[in-house]
């Protein structure tokens, strides 16, 4: 059911190729996506400003481990990761939030490699805002930001970079586990296309984990999930003047133990009927009837490695917490 991250473009930029678009608008995508079966939403969605701020939140709760375990293993390992790469280096951040594990991995070349600049990518604004934020102690430190799709951004970035010096990837928080198996190599492949020799990729995954744990994760009893999943509903109201009745859904949470992954779901909890008048469409629920808004895919070690090995990459490292909960992969070109 997920998109592939090219699928997801919704935002063109001056130097978008247009090969690599397609540029549905909110408006096509929420109703073709609300009009098939399962009814889903795709999950860049949940990334409005209150929706990043929401996410935030999420990481910082006791039953979400990926983020503290995350910055565990980069605290440890940073210096390794980038160590002996031919400067000045690239560092590439997809997706990374609000800029703080991006910043363990700058201070350890900060330090040790001169013309060091840092690239961000991600759809979301409000996530750039944040991690510029975060990275102005690193006074004299080139960021620049590019508010794009993750292969829009690292086309755009690899067009321009140096002649000389390596690039550093770092795709972390588990993003790569919202894409289903085949989108994920897919967007390994389009990494490892864009790299050259020398250069490397830092991938940072969940791992799987007894599913009572998975699904507090996912389920935490504050309700943060709960309201950053329906907020997706309240995003579809503001943007497209929808009447969804936020009273009227649930959110729901299941362990798919053959697909690997965790999916979160709105369920309708009586029969209605949605209008949406900026996408045009009536959208009639069954009551039970469930909204597909996100996956989240846990991978075995072996499943990391050998992911990379199919695009392309060698395994130059792999790390795991001391409670085997995350994992983050330097896999490099050779
Ligand atoms: C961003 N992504 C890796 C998170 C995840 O764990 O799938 C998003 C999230 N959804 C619910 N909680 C966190």
């Amino acid at each position: 059911m997920q998109s592939t991250l090219r699928e997801s473009a919704s935002k063109m930029s001056k130097d978008t190729d247009p090969s690599l678009v397609v540029a549905d608008s909110l408006a096509d995508e929420v109703r073709r996506d609300l009009t098939q079966s399962p009814k889903q939403l795709k999950p860049h969605y949940l990334y409005d400003t209150l929706g990043s701020r929401l996410f935030e939140a999420i990481c910082a709760l006791p039953e979400y481990p990926i983020t503290r375990a995350e910055h565990g293993l980069l605290d440890t390992h940073a210096e390794a990761i980038s160590a002996d790469m031919a400067g000045p280096v690239t560092l590439v951040e997809l997706g990374g939030g609000n800029g703080q594990k991006l910043a363990q991995l700058i201070e350890p070349l900060a330090r040790s490699n001169w013309g060091l600049r840092v690239e961000l990518v991600d759809v979301s604004v409000t996530a750039l805002d944040l991690a510029k934020q975060t990275l102005e102690r690193f006074r004299g430190l080139p960021v620049i930001c590019h508010e794009t799709t993750y292969e829009l951004g690292l086309a755009r970035v690899t067009r321009h970079r140096p002649d000389q010096g390596g690039m550093l990837v770092a795709f972390l928080g588990s993003n790569l586990g919202n894409l289903d198996s085949r989108s994920a190599l897919g967007f390994v492949s389009v990494v490892r296309s864009v790299l050259r020799s020398g250069d490397r990729f830092l991938l940072g995954l969940d791992l799987v984990k007894p599913e009572s744990e998975l699904l507090l994760a996912y389920d935490d009893p504050l309700g943060v999930t709960a309201a950053f999943n329906k907020n997706i509903l309240s995003r579809l109201n503001r943007e497209l003047g929808s009447d969804f009745s936020l009273e009227h859904f649930r959110h729901h949470v299941e362990w798919n133990e053959a697909a690997s992954r965790v999916e979160m779901h709105l369920e309708s909890l009586c029969s209605q009927t949605v209008w949406i008048p900026g996408a045009h469409c009536r959208i009639p629920f069954a009551d039970g009837e469930m909204i597909w808004t996100e996956s989240s895919r846990k991978y075995q070690l072996h499943e990391i490695k050998a992911l990379g090995a199919q695009a392309g990459f060698t395994v130059r490292e792999q790390w795991v917490d001391t409670e085997a909960r995350f994992a983050v992969t330097c896999f490099e070109v050779v």
